[in-house]
């Protein structure tokens, strides 16, 4: 369906209105761009939110009202090999009201150069390139079927950025140094790579959370040093990006790894599983337990840990708490949520992050403050 100008205009203009009215758009740099580029160029089909086996696309009524509503569109969707019949959203135009919240944290100005990691569909970085200029902006993508596609809908819109198919763990050093850089999908890790491609004094802007905990991560805002750290504050965000996939073929959920059940210990806790997805304690479970994964179910969480530890824990008051494995891993969940308790219940404004090559460190208040729980 070729949707008429006057048509998809008055759409783009009532969603830049809708955005400022919420107060995520407070800079109207931003509301102009949002009003002038045509989203629906960029979600030709998606997934139904009602049901996500039906794809919505231009023969649908409902299509262009859906295309400019502050909602997040799945774009596509796979089968992870180990577990048939399941299908995982791999890409998806995030949420305009989140997408443009980022993109005022971002900070950007004229001239500046931005490197975006997680191309999806093209909607931001046509945003991007709208704002700053299609020269100023390079955009990777792991799967080179969506850059493909993302190539050709911003050529449609008129739009010419460096569009990249790879790892974005790898960045793009051909471009560095840039001024911004922005990660639309969630990791565990910033890699040294993007430090390393960003210029003394830039930023970057990622979503940091633990493989498939979409609940339990933040936004960091780092800046650069120029001696290989990125420190700055951690921004809440309590539903984030879909994590990174490691391969084209998969998609980013946590991998179930095989646990040993044939020793188990039972207790309980004052500690439930409503931990695992309270704002800051979480960050503190994170950092006692580098790797965790998160398994939830209908009236019990299980977590694991690499070393093999595991611990499944109820909803009940007290939690009923199995576990086995090397260690007593929600013993650690417990030292955390003391040390939350003890420290007034902060939330996740109250931490920051350094990163240094791949050591990742958490801080309270200020980042030389090393008072963290000790397991
Ligand atoms: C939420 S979507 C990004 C939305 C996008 N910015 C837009 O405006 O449509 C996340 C994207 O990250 C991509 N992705 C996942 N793992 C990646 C990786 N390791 N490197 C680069 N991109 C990755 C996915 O293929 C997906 O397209």
């Amino acid at each position: 369906m070729t949707v008429p100008p006057d048509d998809w205009r008055a759409r783009a203009q009532a969603l830049a209105d809708q955005l400022s009215d919420q107060g995520d758009i407070t800079d109207p740099a931003w509301r102009r761009v949002v009003a002038c580029v045509p989203r629906h160029v960029f979600v030709p089909a998606f997934y139904s939110d009602d049901d996500p086996s039906e794809l919505v696309d231009a023969t649908d009524p409902r299509w262009l009202s859906l295309v400019y509503s502050d909602d997040t569109l799945v774009t596509q969707r796979k089968e992870h090999p180990d577990q048939p019949g399941m299908l995982w959203s791999t890409s998806s135009s995030t949420r305009p009201s989140f997408m443009l919240r980022m993109l005022h944290i971002l900070d950007v100005a004229d001239g500046m150069t931005v490197l975006e990691i997680g191309s999806g569909t093209g909607y931001n970085a046509a945003l991007l390139s709208e704002r700053l200029g299609p020269s100023q902006i390079v955009s990777v993508d792991i799967d080179p079927e969506l850059i493909n596609a993302a190539r050709a809908r911003l050529a449609d819109a008129g739009y010419h950025p460096t569009l990249i198919a790879g790892d974005g763990a790898r960045g793009y050093p051909l471009g560095a140094p840039y001024d911004r850089l922005i990660a639309t999908v969630a990791t565990e890790r910033v890699p040294p790579t993007w430090v390393e491609q960003v210029r003394p004094g830039g930023v970057i802007l990622a979503d940091v959370r633990p493989r498939g905990m979409t609940w339990a991560g933040a936004l960091a805002r780092l800046t650069v040093a120029g001696d290989g750290t990125a420190t700055g504050p951690l921004i809440s965000c309590t539903w984030g990006f879909m994590s990174t996939r490691r391969a084209v073929a998969l998609p980013g959920i946590p991998e179930s790894a095989p646990i040993d059940t044939s020793t188990t210990h039972t207790r309980t806790s004052d500690v439930g599983r409503e931990a695992l997805s309270t704002p800051g304690l979480s960050l503190l479970i994170w950092q006692q337990l580098p790797g965790i994964n998160a398994f939830p179910g209908a009236t019990t969480t299980r977590i694991t840990t690499p070393d093999g530890s595991w611990a499944t824990v109820s909803d009940d008051t007290p939690a009923k708490v199995e576990h086995g494995g090397p260690s007593d891993i929600w013993h650690h969940v417990e030292t955390a949520h003391t040390w939350w308790i003890t420290h007034g219940h902060p939330g996740v404004e109250a931490f920051g992050l350094t990163v240094q090559q791949n050591r990742h460190r958490f801080w309270f208040q200020t980042p030389d403050c090393e008072s963290w729980p000790q397991s």
